[in-house]
């Protein structure tokens, strides 16, 4: 039998990665995995213990321990855990606890999943790769906008600040860096919306499975 189908979807914050992860995942009836969830978790329990988000072996024991409560917290959103969540992905150990988790979902009955090294490390031989980008300044607004409407009070220059912030983190760290698979085809959503930015996805989708 061959392995269920895996669609990987990886990209800077706020490319448009989430939203088009989910169209596809209900385009091809697959589970959607937001990866980044398990980081934003593992974050922001260190932070509720009062614990360094950098401290490597407190970060790797609630990676371990992660449990289906601390994905469904509503507070895993929010400058402190965007910063906590970064700053726990760049921790070996963090990365290892949870690279298991991620293949055993993807691989039970297939999925889309979205995060930063889906198609470099989770899933290298996924047949299908998405790298979702836009420019700085978009995704600031993009994610300046979402912040607004969950009534968070910050300037547009501050959440861009915080962003190149932790695109520079993502992308300079050892382990999993954010870079896109050699094999990924890239979708640059700066000019669409979601139902351009869907439809470019699904015309890449077909070139590269030839249907
Ligand atoms: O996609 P996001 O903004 O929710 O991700 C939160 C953080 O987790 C981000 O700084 C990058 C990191 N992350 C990662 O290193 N690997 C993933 N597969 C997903 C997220």
């Amino acid at each position: 039998m061959s392995a269920p189908l895996v669609i990987a979807v990886d990209g800077p914050a706020a490319a448009g990665k989430g939203t088009l992860a989910r169209r596809l995942a209900a385009e091809f009836n697959l589970a959607y995995l937001d990866t980044g969830l398990l980081y934003r978790a593992v974050g922001r329990r260190l932070l509720d213990l009062g614990a360094d988000p950098h401290g490597a072996a407190a970060a790797a024991e609630a990676a371990a321990t992660l449990t289906p409560a601390d994905l469904a917290r509503a507070d895993l959103r929010g400058p402190e855990a965007d910063r906590a969540a970064s700053a726990v992905a760049a921790i070996p150990a963090v990365r290892a606890a949870l690279l298991e988790w991620q293949r055993e979902f993807g691989r039970r009955n297939g999925a889309v999943m979205d995060g930063r090294d889906i198609g470099t490390v989770v899933f290298p031989e996924a047949p299908i790769k998405l790298f979702v980008v836009a420019t700085p300044e978009e995704r600031a607004r993009r994610r300046w906008l979402e912040m607004r409407a969950r009534g968070v009070a910050i300037g547009l220059a501050e959440v861009e600040a915080e962003l190149r912030a932790r695109d520079a983190q993502d992308s300079a760290r050892s382990v999993a860096p954010l870079v896109a698979a050699a094999d990924a085809a890239t979708l640059d959503t700066t000019a669409l919306d979601a139902d351009a930015a869907f439809a470019a996805a699904m015309r890449l989708i077909r070139d590269r499975i030839g249907a």
